[in-house]
């Protein structure tokens, strides 16, 4: 059993949740890599693919990742997001995610919040139509906690203990 963990992320949160993935997995062979970094991926048995919510999808790099994957790969999502865990935002962006990936196994998904860059919130405040979205992600100050990223290990058990099972 083989797991790759790979991520893409712009200040840093998508990357605690992804090294919490990668602490979690146990009793199985395993690597971390940006998205940037990775070749190919046949050696795996499962990949672990994290990104932050951005317009409330899947930033583009990852989508094209995501798209280039041999078909029937055995994938497991994980974000994070500025708006409130299981919001409209959230939820949106995981359906993207599960659209691109309609040819691959998914596994399963896993979201928390993660803090949004105060130039990001200043910038929305300005704009009536984005101002209640910048209110909501002021609460995502200090996440992802360790709370999120216990959860984030346990999620990534659950994933490989359903390969297994494969
Ligand atoms: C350009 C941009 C767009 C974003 N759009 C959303 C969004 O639509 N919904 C949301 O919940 N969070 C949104 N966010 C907040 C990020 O998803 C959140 O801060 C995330 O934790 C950043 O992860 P990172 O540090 O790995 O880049 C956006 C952030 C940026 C920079």
């Amino acid at each position: 059993m083989k797991a790759l963990v790979t991520y893409y992320s712009d200040t840093g949160n998508t990357k605690k949740l992804a090294e919490a993935i990668y602490e979690g997995i146990k009793e199985a062979k395993k690597d971390i890599m940006p998205i940037a970094e990775v070749g190919a991926v046949d050696e795996y048995d499962v990949l672990f693919c994290g990104f932050p919510v951005q317009a409330r999808s899947v930033p583009g790099k990852v989508a094209s990742f995501i798209k280039k994957l041999p078909e029937g790969t055995n994938i497991a999502f994980f974000a994070t997001h500025g708006s409130m865990r299981g919001g409209e935002l959230a939820v949106e962006a995981f359906y993207a995610a599960n659209q691109l990936a309609a040819s691959l196994n998914i596994l399963g998904t896993f979201g928390c919040r993660g803090q949004v860059k105060d130039s990001i919130i200043e910038s929305l405040m300005k704009k009536a139509e984005h101002k209640p979205w910048a209110q909501e992600a002021q609460s995502a100050a200090g996440h992802p906690d360790q709370g999120d990223l216990e959860d984030a290990g346990a999620f990534a058990n659950a994933m490989i203990t359903k390969v297994r099972s494969l």
